[in-house]
């Protein structure tokens, strides 16, 4: 299924989004981060070269699009970091997405975050930020999706808010579970005892095979190792060409931040069959 349709990717670290939309035919006309790291990576995969601080960006910088798509900072929104919301200088961010959006009127958003934001401060957090976008004009459905359930052997669940603008009178659904595409096994080469791998993060490594808080160390082969970040990208559904660039403690925070590529196309290709993009 494929469409040819224009999209942003903003908060664009490794490009989660650009990997599972322009296999659908969408055309990104612009991304932006701040990570020297990430950007790298993302004009060395991508050839574009992402802009820097969004609250730089003037929304008439930014080319026509039919669809915005964002995995906003979520340490302010984290159920493990420090909580604090809207009022932390990166839970502002969200309000770069307003005002793109009210500027801009694309067709439709995707945007991306921890789970925590639900519940965020009694769900205060959450109830504006779904309130503001309904005043933006969109129809607004959201769901927490798990990697694992759309081809992924990676638990990783994440929640996804789906706007779809109000003059466009069509429906999106969020897609169903689709089959694994490949093992953990597979991933990592060797047999593992898990089915899935722990959710990939960007903190706490090297905590070790027995401490509760670990993601990163398996027993494959009936030895324990850490997982490199190439066989985490795998996890998160890059291509295996695909290249990292920086340190190795770079690559890990590249890794854990990005979106699952086939959870983004699965909700592509919904976008796509409704006929909103
Ligand atoms: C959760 S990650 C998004 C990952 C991305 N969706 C991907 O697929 O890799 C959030 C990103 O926001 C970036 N960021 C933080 N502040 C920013 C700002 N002011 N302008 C642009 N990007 C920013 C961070 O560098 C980080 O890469």
């Amino acid at each position: 299924m494929k469409s040819e349709f224009k999209f942003i990717d903003l908060f664009s670290g490794i490009g989660g989004f650009h990997s599972g939309l322009s296999s659908l035919g969408g055309e990104c006309v612009m991304a932006s981060d701040i990570h020297p790291a990430a950007n790298e990576t993302y004009y060395r995969n991508y050839g574009l070269r992402p802009m820097g601080d969004i609250t730089k960006v003037e929304s008439k910088a930014i080319p026509k699009f039919d669809l915005l798509c964002a995995g906003f900072p979520c340490q302010s929104f984290s159920n493990i970091g420090p909580r604090g919301g809207l009022n932390d200088s990166r839970g502002e961010l969200v309000y770069e997405i307003f005002r793109i959006l009210e500027d801009k009127k694309p067709k439709a958003f995707i945007l991306e975050n921890v789970k925590g934001l639900v519940s965020h401060d009694g769900g205060k957090t959450f109830s504006y930020i779904i309130q503001t976008l309904n005043q933006l004009n969109y129809e607004v459905q959201y769901k927490i999706l798990e990697a694992k359930d759309y081809g992924l052997p990676q638990i990783r669940k994440r929640l996804f808010i789906v706007g779809v603008h109000k003059s466009i009178k069509k429906k999106f659904e969020f897609p169903q579970p689709t089959k694994l595409k490949y093992t953990l096994s597979k991933v990592l080469g060797g047999k593992v005892e898990r089915d899935y791998a722990f959710t990939i993060r960007i903190g706490g490594r090297g905590s070790g095979i027995n401490n509760r808080f670990n993601w990163d160390s398996y027993m494959v082969d009936g030895v324990v190792r850490v997982i490199t970040p190439e066989e985490c990208l795998l996890l998160q559904g890059f291509k295996k060409s695909f290249k990292l660039s920086g340190k190795t403690n770079e690559k890990y925070y590249q890794v854990g931040n990005t979106v699952p590529v086939s959870v983004v196309n699965a909700i592509g290709k919904q976008l796509i069959s409704a006929g909103i993009i």
